[in-house]
């Protein structure tokens, strides 16, 4: 079937150029000056250079080892994928919803795109049509190939949607990995503790809704505690510099099981900046997280079980439980922003050992 489309684009475009010759009449003029050489493309993944031909990303050999590693990603078989039939969980968790976001089929009164009001009968997970559809431009040496990739577009947060994020560097020069930002991110579920009033956390899953690695990343939507650790500046780290979601978990594969379309980092990724191999933790991260654990546990606001137990609290007490969980939820263990995630869990025990 896609072989069959492929090749009937094809058979159009060269019909196209076949008839712009037909219909002109063709008079020969003086030889010009021969044109400037043009610029050399970017190069590839592997260092292939994908402006080559059309074929060294539509072949079937190609695509079998991407069809592979897919299958054995979350994104394929999670189960979370079940839980996309209501409107609130579909622009996340199925495929169909996360279309109706990115196309803008809903509206809501807030001039904010949102997945069908009504629901969904049935909820799949994310499949190679939910992120890619069509090339917007064939012209890859000059504007780069967008792999098809159906949004490259910034996004403003569900949590505060005044709130953008855009990732863009030299390891992602078109915004590839936008299309990761609009569902890994905290889900409009409670509002970030702030200012010094007692707060009342209403449930046992308070925090920011499982996906907070793009806010991580970004350094945005922790409950920043002034302290001794200075934060760092919004969306200016060196991994948020010169790393990216796509270049982590997406890059050239050492085995088949990690880079590509299996979503888990390569070490391939790290080399580049951590010539002997990346650092395999973030300084202190570990004895951080469980002293500010411990420090919860006291409070009373987590469970042994990583709840969160409903009640009121100071402020200092309800923010160090948002980051806490923020840096739970975000499961990178702090790699995805160092520096944040230094300065969220060392604030957060000074203030409750005050
Ligand atoms: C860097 C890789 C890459 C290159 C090179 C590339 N494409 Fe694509 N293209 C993709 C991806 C990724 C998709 C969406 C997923 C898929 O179909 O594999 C896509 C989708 C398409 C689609 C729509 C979906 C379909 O399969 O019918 C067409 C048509 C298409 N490409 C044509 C071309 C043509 C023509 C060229 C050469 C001028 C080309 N592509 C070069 C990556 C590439
Ligand atoms: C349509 C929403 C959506 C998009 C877009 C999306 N993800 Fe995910 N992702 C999920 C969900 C939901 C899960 C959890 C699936 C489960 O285990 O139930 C997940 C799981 C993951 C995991 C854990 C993988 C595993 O095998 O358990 C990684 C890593 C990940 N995503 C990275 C990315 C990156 C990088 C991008 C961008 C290229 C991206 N995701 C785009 C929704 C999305
Ligand atoms: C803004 C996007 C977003 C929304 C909205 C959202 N989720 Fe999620 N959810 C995610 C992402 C991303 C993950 C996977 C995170 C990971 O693997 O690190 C996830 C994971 C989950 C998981 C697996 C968690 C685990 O501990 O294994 C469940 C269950 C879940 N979501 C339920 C829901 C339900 C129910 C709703 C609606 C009430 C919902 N989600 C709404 C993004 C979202
Ligand atoms: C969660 C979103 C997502 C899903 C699902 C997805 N892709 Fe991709 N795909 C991407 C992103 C993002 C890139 C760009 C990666 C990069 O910049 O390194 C990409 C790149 C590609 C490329 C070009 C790069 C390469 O490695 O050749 C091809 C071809 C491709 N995808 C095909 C597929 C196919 C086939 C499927 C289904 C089995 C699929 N994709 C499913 C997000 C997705
Ligand atoms: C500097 C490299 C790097 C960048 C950039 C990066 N990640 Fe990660 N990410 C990691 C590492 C390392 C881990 C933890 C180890 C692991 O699970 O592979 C991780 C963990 C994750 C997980 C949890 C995986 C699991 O198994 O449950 C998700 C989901 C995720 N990242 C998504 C993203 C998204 C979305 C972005 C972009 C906003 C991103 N990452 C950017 C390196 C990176
Ligand atoms: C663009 C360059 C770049 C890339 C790519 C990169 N890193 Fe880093 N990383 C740095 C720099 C610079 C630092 C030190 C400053 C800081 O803490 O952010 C660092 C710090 C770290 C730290 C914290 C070390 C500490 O002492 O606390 C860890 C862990 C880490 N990186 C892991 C990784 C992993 C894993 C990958 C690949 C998946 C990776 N990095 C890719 C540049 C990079």
């Amino acid at each position: 079937m896609r072989t069959i489309k492929f090749l009937s684009v094809m058979v159009m475009i060269a019909t196209f150029f076949i008839n712009c010759t037909h219909d002109q009449e063709i008079i020969v003029g003086p030889q010009g000056d021969p044109g400037i050489d043009g610029v050399d493309g970017v190069d590839g993944v592997d260092g292939v250079d994908f402006s080559a031909d059309c074929r060294t990303c539509h072949s079937n050999e190609h695509r079998d080892p991407i069809n592979e590693a897919y299958a054995i990603s979350g994104h394929a078989s999670g189960g979370s994928w079940a839980r996309g039939t209501s409107a609130s969980c579909a622009r996340c968790h199925n495929n169909e919803g996360f279309i109706d976001i990115i196309s803008e089929n809903f509206i809501d009164e807030n001039g904010f795109a949102t997945a069908d009001p009504d629901g969904y009968l049935i909820s799949n997970p994310i499949t190679c049509t939910g992120c890619h559809t069509d090339h917007r431009s064939f012209d890859f040496e000059n504007d780069g190939n967008d792999f098809a990739l159906r949004t490259l577009d910034p996004i403003n947060l569900f949590i505060d949607p005044t709130v953008v994020i855009d990732i863009k560097n030299d390891s992602d020069l078109l915004g590839k990995s936008n299309t990761c930002v609009n569902c890994h991110q905290p889900r409009n579920s409670y509002a970030i503790p702030a200012g010094t009033e007692d707060y009342e956390i209403t449930s046992s899953r308070f925090g920011p809704h499982h996906g907070p690695q793009s806010t991580l990343f970004e350094g945005v939507m922790g409950a920043n505690i002034p302290g001794a650790i200075g934060y760092p500046g919004v969306g200016n780290t060196p991994h948020r510099q010169g790393a990216s979601c796509t270049s982590c978990h997406m890059g050239e594969t050492t085995n088949g099981l990690d880079g590509s379309h299996t979503w888990n980092t390569t070490a391939n990724a790290c080399v580049t900046c951590h010539p002997n191999g990346a650092p395999t933790e973030v300084e202190g991260y570990a004895t951080d997280f469980e002293t500010l654990r411990g420090l919860l546990l006291i409070e009373g606001s987590i469970t042994d079980s990583d709840r969160t137990v409903p009640g009121i609290y100071s402020a200092a007490v309800a923010k160090a439980t948002w980051n806490w969980r923020t840096l739970l939820e975000d499961q990178s263990d702090g790699v995805h922003n160092p520096e944040y995630a230094k300065a969220l869990l060392k604030n957060s025990i000074e203030a409750l050992q005050n």
